[in-house]
């Protein structure tokens, strides 16, 4: 059956069963590899994307329950793979096998929509279902930190800019 949605901004077709779970369509039918299988029940993170905005579990998501929706997957987080998330994470030298980490980050993504300056609680509440065999989670967090850091300032820049337009 055909399921039809955006991903990372264009229109894509899957012609597959309805009740195939995201993470193949993306991975098999759409060759976006970047989003991961770990254990397949909902329980790691690793296949993490953004569906309307909001972090899920595409190992348990079946396909035709996105239809229509706008899915971001770690290939669609940044044109050119510098969201501030990405760059923190090269700057903390975070991963350790990778493994988890487009989970991680996605999640993350999710998370600083919700709370722009976030606590260490805060990111351990968001972050507490994306695990990581190799325990890179204090990296982790810096990682989140540094990336808020960033966004704050860009928007703050922002927030300058039009107010200076607006003077004008
Ligand atoms: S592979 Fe989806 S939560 Fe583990
Ligand atoms: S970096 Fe290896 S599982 Fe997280």
């Amino acid at each position: 059956m055909a399921t039809e949605f955006e991903l990372n901004g264009r229109a894509v077709t899957v012609d597959i069963e309805s009740d195939t779970p995201l993470l193949w369509a993306l991975r098999d039918d759409l060759d976006l590899t970047g989003t991961k299988y770990g254990c397949g029940i909902g329980m790691c993170g690793a296949c993490t994307v953004l569906v309307n905005g909001r972090a899920i579990r595409s190992c348990i998501t079946p396909v035709e329950t996105v239809s229509g929706a706008s899915i971001t997957t770690i290939e669609g987080l940044h044109p050119d793979g510098n969201h501030p998330l990405q760059k923190a994470w090269v700057e903390s030298q975070t991963p350790q096998c990778g493994y988890c980490q487009s989970g991680q980050i996605m999640q993350a993504a999710a998370m600083l929509k919700d709370f722009p300056d976030p606590s260490d609680e805060q990111i351990n509440h968001a972050m507490g279902g994306n695990l990581c065999r190799c325990m890179a989670y204090v990296r982790i967090r810096k990682a989140i930190k540094l990336a808020a850091e960033e966004m704050k300032g860009a928007s703050g820049n922002k927030a300058q800019e039009t107010g200076a337009a607006a003077n004008e």
